[in-house]
């Protein structure tokens, strides 16, 4: 299994200044502070940073961070305190990160199959939340519904019609059929329909390992012979503590091996893997391609 590092200019990452501030005052005053005291100031110093915690775990919460730079905050003060939030914590510059790594593995493998084919490439997006990933690739590739086929499966109604105008924004509204399953229903969402690709993305962290064998192994079985899958996962790191109890966003970080465990069992050969982590090394993003 092929493990690779990004760290072009597409990323956030820490330079040496940033990196004296994280380690000697950032860490400290996350982890020193009382749980409750920290608590608070997260959540009353701005709107932001509530609704952050208010909404975890779900595309809203994904949504304010990865637009967090693209949607200016109005109001001066709270611009300058959610900048201090948003620019500290590396956890929502690696989301920012997992979104931009996505995008390009996905527009990679849709890139690969379009080669000389010209029946349609069909993706599927499990657990798609707002499925900003999904329909920004097809976007930027350009490609409309004679080109892609695109099936989105949320167990949230609100994630789906989310996504249905977010579709319509990027003119793509075509390509995206929308499913409201749950992600272990894979013969009631898929049903014949063999995928090209099939994206996962932030929901391997809430599914403990046989589970998450379980459901790799399903989708596995449900990809077209030379599909693939994107997916990801979090890994340890020193802001865990403070996200778990400060953001209430508790998860299942995952080693390199464990990560590797879940494809592997799930049914993908070693030398069809990859993992491809981001600057900060928060997410890693296994690409494992079925080749049968
Ligand atoms: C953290 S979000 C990830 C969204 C998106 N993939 C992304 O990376 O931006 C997790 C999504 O999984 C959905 N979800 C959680 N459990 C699910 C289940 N059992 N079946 C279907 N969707 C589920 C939630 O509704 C939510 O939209």
């Amino acid at each position: 299994m092929r493990v690779v590092i990004e760290n072009d200019k597409t990323y956030e990452k820490h330079g040496f200044l940033k990196k004296i501030y994280f380690y000697f005052f950032w860490l400290p005053f996350i982890n020193l502070l009382p749980k409750n005291l920290c608590k608070w100031i997260f959540v009353s110093s701005n709107d932001h940073t509530k609704a952050i915690r208010e909404t975890s775990k779900t595309y809203k919460s994904l949504e304010l961070m990865y637009q967090y730079y693209k949607q200016p905050i109005v109001g001066a003060k709270e611009k300058l305190i959610s900048s201090f939030w948003e620019s500290s914590v590396i956890n929502a510059g690696a989301l920012r990160n997992r979104l931009a790594l996505t995008k390009k593995e996905l527009r990679n493998a849709i890139q690969e199959r379009m080669n000389g084919s010209s029946q349609k490439i069909r993706i599927l997006s499990v657990a798609s939340g707002s499925a900003r990933a999904v329909i920004e690739a097809i976007a930027e590739l350009k490609l409309l519904g004679s080109a892609v086929e695109v099936r989105l499966v949320d167990i949230s109604r609100s994630a789906l019609d989310y996504s249905k105008g977010l579709a319509l924004e990027f003119g793509v509204s075509s390509s995206v059929e929308l499913v409201r399953a749950d992600v272990r229903d894979v013969s009631k969402y898929c049903n014949g329909w063999k995928p090209d690709i099939i994206e996962m993305v932030g929901l391997l962290d809430y599914f403990h390992q046989p589970e998450a064998i379980q459901l790799v192994s399903a989708l596995y079985d449900s990809l077209a012979g030379n599909g693939a899958l994107i997916t990801c996962n979090v890994n340890d790191n020193p802001e865990r503590e403070f996200v778990t109890d400060i953001v209430n966003w508790a998860m299942v970080y995952r080693s390199r091996c464990q990560m590797a465990e879940v494809l592997l069992e799930g049914g993908f050969h070693p030398k069809d893997c990859t993992i491809f982590y981001e600057p900060f090394l928060i997410h890693g993003l296994a690409v494992a391609n079925k080749n049968t």
